[in-house]
């Protein structure tokens, strides 16, 4: 969608002024739930909607229902499946402006950045559908010797719990959804807690696609009595996460003390991501690239620049293009279209980086710091800063939102800065700027991380071109969007028959005689 042109731009800003009036409701797929407002992150007096949240009992009946809907789910076929899916693509497709207003409004998204996420999200379900027709259509033959004909075919496991953040809660949210819906699973769907509504909308499209009731369910209400219920139940078959390496922890540790099978857990969880610059990059790249990558959707994204290596000889301009260019970024009201970051999510968000910003004050030297408008007394917004520390060492967790930090480095220093990279633990984005190939070579040779960006930014990966996700703390894999992440939610049979029991080789036989 080209909102550079105002033929496209002035009359979806005026719908989208329109659906300002609706009121959405999230309710859980089965049971009644008790109900809360939800209220814009930009302006805590506007009340979008209203979430009923499930109990820990509506949860019990949501798995229930869906185990028994999911084996004539799982029987339907890869190509049955990826027909509904497609299905659902077009009808986000139909209703993105819908999709939009809830992404502006319920998660403070700028219009921009929800363009992006209704076209990711769209990506997936297109993607995950393909892959259904790819795996899951027909058998895989497996050779062997003559007389024996082998197959492998892939088939769902079973309830998967897909537990999703409130950073995409449209594309995340679908995607976590629709791969184990592709591979033949059933699935009860939380949405994060700050944005269930955008996530009731998706599962009803999926429903009015075509996709079972039981086989996809909206699990509404908090990580500790819905997320909790959900993975503690004994007829789980897998879990399905993208959040924070703290809750993916504990996730980990209910599973791991559940009696019965031992279930699948795909986890894409944070980074602390670097960019390195040498001296034969361009600045005028660089800063376009470091700007989107830090502070584009106010810094929310797992894949965003945390720490940016600028390489001494060249550091002092770099620096200062950078924060000429933080001067011109407008923080807002993410509905107007001149807003480039919109809110943190929620105050609980804005403390912790408020409280980084406070620890940098005393421990760091301050480059930039915006000021932020009369416009965002109302909601939680915190103003994009830029600070230069002493060593990546120094920041002992993620923080995400729009703070960006900067190292300075010696040249033949390079191959610290990647250890010091890889030390972190974290394994998720790295950007790279230079035009020497050998740097580029030692870089990627020498760098754990999953997803490396060379003279670009590096946020906004594409669905099946960078496939996304990390290693070390960063994640389990296997990569959303990626040709190995289906698969991870399917079981594997394999069925073996002996072909000459009915007397010989009747196939080898034939083709002698012939
Ligand atoms: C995340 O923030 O959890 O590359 C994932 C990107 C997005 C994915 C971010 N496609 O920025």
């Amino acid at each position: 969608m080209d909102l550079s042109d105002p033929l496209v731009r002035e009359p979806l800003l005026e719908r989208l002024a329109k659906l300002e009036a609706r009121h959405w409701t999230a309710t859980p797929g089965v049971g009644k739930g008790t109900s809360r407002p939800v209220t814009s992150p930009y302006d805590r007096r506007v009340v979008v909607g209203k979430v009923y949240e499930a109990s820990e009992a509506d949860v019990d009946r949501m798995v229930r229902a869906a185990h028994a809907a999911q084996p004539s789910w799982d029987a339907l076929g890869g190509e049955a499946r990826a027909k509904l899916l497609q299905r659902a693509a077009d009808l986000y497709e139909e209703h993105a402006e819908e999709l939009f207003s809830l992404c502006i409004r319920e998660a403070g998204k700028t219009l921009v950045d929800a363009v992006l996420e209704v076209r990711e999200a769209v990506d997936f379900l297109r993607f995950y559908a393909t892959e259904a027709r790819r795996q899951f259509s027909r058998p895989l033959p497996l050779p062997g010797p003559t007389g024996e004909h082998n197959e492998l075919r892939l088939h769902g496991r079973g309830v998967f719990a897909s537990i999703s953040p409130w950073n995409f809660p449209l594309a995340i949210f679908t995607g976590l959804a629709s791969a184990p819906l592709a591979a033949g699973n059933a699935v009860i769907a939380k949405p994060a807690g700050q944005t269930p509504l955008i996530g009731a909308l998706a599962v009803d499209l999926m429903h009015r696609a075509g996709i079972p009731k039981d086989v996809v369910q909206l699990a509404p209400g908090s990580g500790r009595v819905v997320g909790g219920a959900l993975t503690a139940h004994p007829l789980l078959a897998g879990v399905v996460f993208t959040g924070s390496t703290e809750t993916a922890r504990m996730i980990n540790r209910t599973l791991a003390e559940r009696d019965g099978p031992i279930i699948p857990f795909i986890a894409e969880t944070g980074g602390q991501n670097a960019m390195i610059v040498d001296s034969s990059a361009l600045p005028e790249q660089v800063t376009r690239d470091v700007i989107s990558s830090a502070f584009q959707s106010a810094g929310q994204r797992c894949s965003a620049l945390r720490v940016l290596f600028v390489q001494d000889d060249v550091a002092d301009q770099v620096i200062d293009m950078i924060a000429g260019a933080m001067e011109a970024l407008c923080v807002g009201d993410p509905s107007k279209l001149s807003t480039d970051l919109g809110p943190v999510i929620d105050d609980a968000a804005k403390k912790l980086l408020d409280e980084h910003v406070a620890w940098l004050d005393k421990n760091a030297r301050k480059i930039c710091r915006l000021d932020l408008s009369e416009e965002t007394a109302r909601g939680s917004f915190v103003a994009p800063a830029f600070y230069e520390i002493k060593s990546l060492s120094q920041l002992n967790r993620e923080n995400f939102g729009p703070l960006l930090h900067v190292v300075r480095f010696a040249s033949e220093d390079l191959g610290g800065v990647v250890e010091a990279i890889n030390a972190t633990g974290y394994g998720l984005t790295l950007g790279l700027q230079s035009r020497i190939d050998t740097v580029r070579d030692f870089v990627q040779q020498n760098a754990r991380v999953g997803n490396f960006y060379v003279n670009r930014n590096q946020i906004g990966a594409i669905v099946e071109s960078q496939p996304f996700g990390g290693e070390g703390l960063s994640g389990t894999g296997p990569k959303a969007g990626g040709p190995h992440y289906v698969a991870r939610f399917a079981t594997e049979r394999v069925t073996c028959i002996d072909t000459t029991a009915a007397g010989g080789n009747a196939s080898l036989m034939a083709a002698l005689e012939g």
